[in-house]
């Protein structure tokens, strides 16, 4: 028997929309058979949301330069449901780092610094869970 759907928290971050890439990278999501996106907005994401969001990083070096960048324009938050759907996108991403990402993913295809790797999405059920209740509370 298959494994239930997934859902995942996906946001295109401030350099996909200054690029003019959603369309480019919601593309490549609905390409994928049965993934639907089930909630989707443009926000300019809070800086309170961001700590929260990126808890596990605070006090690294690159943390600052990053909740600075996530909250200088706004992002596409969504969820995002489907067959095995959070492995799946992070497959779809790639790595963090663009340089390392293979042609094909989203990071290997368009980006080249770590820091504005276009895209997150969740990396297990557990920060799927969390996340899609920090971004859409009404939904959860
Ligand atoms: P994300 O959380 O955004 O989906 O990305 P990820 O899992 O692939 O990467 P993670 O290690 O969780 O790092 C979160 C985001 O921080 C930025 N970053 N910059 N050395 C650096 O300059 C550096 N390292 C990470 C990236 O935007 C990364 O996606
Ligand atoms: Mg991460």
């Amino acid at each position: 028997m298959s494994q239930p759907s997934q859902r995942t928290l996906v946001l295109l971050k401030p350099d996909t929309v200054r690029r003019g890439l959603v369309g480019e990278v919601i593309g490549r999501i609905e390409a994928k058979a049965g993934w639907r996106i089930v909630e989707m907005d443009l926000r300019t994401i809070e800086r309170p949301v961001l700590e929260q969001h990126y808890a596990e990083h605070e006090g690294r070096p690159f943390y600052e330069p990053l909740v600075e960048f996530m909250a200088s324009g706004p992002s596409v938050a969504m969820i995002v449901e489907g067959e095995r759907v959070i492995e799946g996108i992070r497959a779809l991403a790639g790595p963090t780092d663009p340089i390392a990402a293979a042609p094909g993913s989203i990071r290997g295809d368009h980006a080249t610094i770590v820091r504005e790797n276009l895209i997150h999405a969740s990396d297990s059920e557990e920060s799927a869970e969390r996340e899609i209740k920090l971004f859409f509370p009404e939904v959860s």
